[in-house]
């Protein structure tokens, strides 16, 4: 028999248990397992209403698990919201049931109860207690039931006390409005969710060149860290992020690249070392050129003797021709040579005699310095705008005021270009103060950005090619090794293209 002073303290204690919960499922399991410790039940269960449907969403058998060694696996599924079932009886008139024997439960009279779960698990349901979980306005948002109330012993099947019925009508208040406000963080959280999530698409989708990859940079990291939390061997055997870490790290993943918003244009769509339009322009130039050449060489076709020699127009034609296509070749961004670097100097310190008779270099400065671009297709300028998307990345994320437990976004998402040498950027930060959430998204980015195939500065990287530059990478002290190493073991990378990096905290809907 309980004391008052054991009932306060018991439903304080609950109180302040169901207020802890970050999660929806981990409150719903803490419902049922306090309302057991409180009534002391071998087993319970929680259904929760929702658009006029109830789900099934835990239960709990001590004795069972007991006996199997384990939790059996249990996922949430909605049922019927009739009379029919106890449970739906009571979240649809709101009474409780209080019964010896469930199974003297008339089904012809009222609700019946059902014995398939007993047969199945070859158990014994008997003493049961199901409460209507009603909210601040007295509506019925949840069903919590109990079955079998055990003596002190916790061997003998009771039934549970008259008392109990009041206090379990208290608890199953305090477990409403504990599930109402996490019901109502768990919204807020889905909410902002998805506006990071469709903000970072939207952002992607601007150009045919990032498409898909945060999305897909999201996804592998998860992966990674998921794996790694599982893993019981090997190099992140101990490692083991909890929740809040993992979710700061999807939103992180999410918003690494959220700073190429602020990126010239002109620079994240560069395809090519110049634009084409400009591309034409010396072509322009050039065939200019070479309609002067052929007029020089109708001129000297009719005798006149101002015209120039036949054999160096003819050269000269050659030339240009030639010219024309090594310039158009040029264009594409890859590694440039010194001997095309040099013939291009040769074409650049050439001129030509515009309309109005002046002279006009063929390739001016811009022209020059774009086309002579040693590897890739940005100049040094551009590579540093295009790397100033982290700075921007981290100034537009430390700007959203997260929640104290998702503190760490804004240095996670920023840290995505550092290396474990201190070689990466903005900060060079290196070793172990790097933290292994970057490292992680370090070697996801970077295995999307060889194997995507809409870059513009390359092609797709073949798989077995992209895992040798990760690990050479790897090698020379750039990515961490046993991040590398773990993810190719593991083969995270298999079906990353279509991962859409999910809310994994998402309300699930039925
Ligand atoms: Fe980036
Ligand atoms: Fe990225």
């Amino acid at each position: 028999m309980l004391t008052e002073k054991d009932k306060i303290t018991s439903l304080n204690r609950i109180g302040v248990a169901l207020s802890s919960a970050n999660r929806l499922e981990e409150l719903f399991e803490l419902i049922v397992t306090e309302c057991r410790k409180f009534t002391n039940a071998d087993a319970g269960s929680l259904f929760t209403i929702e658009d006029g449907k109830l789900i099934f969403r835990v239960a709990q058998t001590e004795s069972l698990e007991r006996k199997l060694g384990y939790k059996p696996p249990f996922k949430a599924f909605p049922l019927p919201m009739t009379k029919k079932s106890v449970a739906g009886y009571v979240a649809v008139t709101g009474e409780i049931i209080h019964v010896d024997d469930c199974y003297e439960l008339d089904p012809e009279k009222g609700p019946g109860f059902d014995r398939s779960y007993d047969e199945k698990m070859d158990y014994r349901s008997k003493s049961m207690l199901t409460v209507p979980m009603r909210d601040e306005q007295g509506e019925v948002i949840g069903v919590i039931q109990l079955i079998n109330a055990l003596d002190e012993s916790r061997v003998k099947i009771i039934p549970f006390p008259q008392e109990m019925v009041e206090l379990m009508q208290s608890i199953a208040s305090q477990a409403a409005v504990a599930l109402q406000n996490a019901r109502l963080i768990a919204e807020i959280k889905n909410l902002f969710a998805a506006f990071v999530k469709y903000s970072a698409t939207a952002i992607d989708e601007r150009s045919p060149h990032t498409a898909g990859h945060t999305r897909r940079v999201a996804g592998l990291t998860m992966r990674i860290a998921n794996a790694m939390n599982m893993a019981k061997t090997g190099d992140f055997a101990e490692v083991f992020f909890s929740n809040q870490e993992l979710e700061e790290l999807w939103f992180a993943a999410w918003l690494h690249d959220i700073g190429k918003i602020a990126v010239k244009e002109s620079v994240l769509e560069k395809n090519s070392r110049i634009p084409f339009d400009r591309l034409n322009w010396i072509i322009s130039r050039l065939k200019y050129n070479l309609l002067q050449l052929e007029i020089e060489e109708l001129k000297g076709s009719r005798g006149d003797e101002t015209a120039l020699n036949g054999e160096k127009i003819t050269s000269a034609k050659a030339q240009v021709q030639s010219d024309i296509e090594f310039i158009s070749k040029l264009n594409t961004a890859g590694f440039l040579p010194p001997e095309d670097e040099a013939r291009l100097q040769v074409i650049t310190a050439r001129t030509f005699q515009d309309i109005d008779g002046s002279l006009k270099p063929m390739i001016d400065e811009y022209e020059f310095k774009n086309l002579s671009i040693k590897r890739g297709n940005l100049t040094a300028e551009e590579w540093c705008e295009m790397r100033s998307h982290v700075i921007k990345t981290r100034t537009i994320v430390k700007n959203i005021p997260f929640t104290k437990g998702l503190k760490n976004v804004a240095d996670i998402a920023a840290g995505h270009h550092e290396m474990v040498d201190g070689s990466g950027y903005p900060l060079g930060i290196k070793g172990d103060q790097l933290p292994l959430q970057a490292r992680i998204m370090a070697v996801a980015d970077i295995y999307d950005a060889l194997t995507a195939a809409d870059r513009p500065y390359k092609k797709a990287i073949p798989f077995d090619k992209s895992i040798a530059i990760l690990r050479e990478d790897a090698a020379k002290g750039k990515l961490d090794s046993r991040v590398v190493e773990f993810m190719i073991e593991n083969k995270l990378y298999e079906g990353h293209l279509e991962d859409q990096a999910e809310y994994p905290w998402k309300i699930e809907v039925f």
